[in-house]
């Protein structure tokens, strides 16, 4: 009794097996294996001019392997587009097909003047020397926004609209100022202080101001001023105890020396490039009597023990580094270690910024970009 019981128990076991392995073999037979399957990402929206690949759309792909090579994607043009890529499982290769959606949904970029300043009755060109750039490389037209009259004398907050063909649109502000002589006249920087031309020279806060923006008369200066002269004095002793050599290559330059200068850079260099390193003639510091550069006037100045210390004491004295690193496009110039300028020390304390060097235009909310 007790041995037919387990027989019967033996035989329902095998048939389950074979159920099973029956199961198994026929679903083999009819899927051919595991099933191949290619997951996309979820956003197939593409920026136009922005560098894809073919594989960076696939987030993962389920039984197989790409056999497809992972090429750029052309994204120059707006709309929809095909992409195919090949999977292997097996012996069995097959090709998947996906749309994804070249879109623009980045703005213009002004690059403008925030102030333009004009004599009563003189009309300006308010586009000359403004650009606008898109990602869509596509032309880009500016328009001025708001109302203004060259015949009256006042501060015009006016807009540079620029729009792309997707109608991203940009908006930036700038002020026209028309005075009846520009050359002495008052005027509010963005960041709130007050700025003030006296015979052609620009003083914001009370500090000389020369940029690519504020220039001065050609006749402005006469030499390294005392102050500068005994800053430079005190920081040199300091240094020298220290075991440091600290010289001034270059002081006080002329309208004329810096023309001459100027001039053979950009004979040399062209003057895009010129443009990024050397001033014009009328809008250097070293005419303001206020700067000078140190030692070896090359970039390598800033990894030598000098120009380290220099860095970071240099404010003690009064004098700040005027074209810090990473504010080329705010100062207009390219990093130069060597180069000081003389505010004082209290100003020059604010601007070392615990080493994180803030430059003139930033604190004062102004710009340094030429007309042209
Ligand atoms: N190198 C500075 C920018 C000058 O020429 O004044
Ligand atoms: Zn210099």
């Amino acid at each position: 009794m007790k041995k037919i019981k387990k027989n019967k128990k033996k035989k329902k076991f095998i048939g389950l097996i074979v159920l099973l392995i029956l199961v198994i073999v026929i679903s083999m037979l009819i899927f051919g294996g595991k099933k191949t399957d290619l997951i996309l990402i979820k956003d197939l929206d593409v920026e136009i001019n922005s560098e894809v690949t073919l594989l960076s759309f696939i987030d993962e792909v389920k039984n197989g392997n790409i056999i497809s090579e992972d090429s750029k994607v052309d994204t120059t043009k707006l709309g929809s587009q095909e992409l195919t890529i090949e999977v292997k499982n097996g012996n069995d290769t097959k090709e998947y097909k996906f749309t994804i959606n070249i879109v623009d949904t980045t703005k213009p970029e002004i690059d403008a003047r925030s102030e333009i300043t004009t004599t009563v009755g003189e009309e300006v060109d308010l586009l000359e020397g403004v650009t606008a750039s898109d990602n869509s490389k596509e032309e880009i037209e500016v328009e001025i926004k708001g109302e203004y009259d060259y015949d009256k004398e006042g501060e015009y907050e006016l807009e540079y609209s620029a729009k792309d063909s997707s109608g991203n649109e940009t908006t930036q502000k700038f002020k026209l100022i028309v005075v009846s002589d520009p050359d002495n006249m008052t005027f509010t920087t963005s960041k709130g202080f007050k700025g003030e031309v006296i015979d052609g020279v620009t003083y914001i806060d009370g500090i000389l101001i020369a940029n690519k923006t504020y220039s001065l008369p050609s006749d402005y200066g006469n030499g390294l001023t005392s102050i500068t002269q005994s800053a430079f004095n005190k920081m040199n002793a300091d240094a020298k105890s220290l075991g440091l050599n600290l010289w001034i290559a270059s002081g006080y330059r002329s309208y004329w020396t810096q023309n001459t200068l100027y001039n053979n850079y950009v004979a040399a260099d062209g003057k895009e490039e010129a443009d990024t390193y050397s001033a014009r003639p009328g809008y250097s510091e070293h005419q303001t009597g206020l700067a000078f550069d140190l030692n070896s006037v090359e970039s390598s100045f800033a990894n030598t023990d000098e120009g380290k210390w220099v860095k970071d004491n240099c404010y003690r004295y009064g004098l700040i580094i005027r074209y810090p690193k990473g504010k080329e496009n705010i100062t207009g110039y390219m990093y130069e270690p060597w180069h000081l300028r003389y505010v004082g020390v209290e100003l020059a304390t604010k601007l070392y910024n615990n080493g994180e060097w803030i430059t003139l235009e930033e604190y004062f909310g102004v710009d340094s970009k030429y007309k042209d």
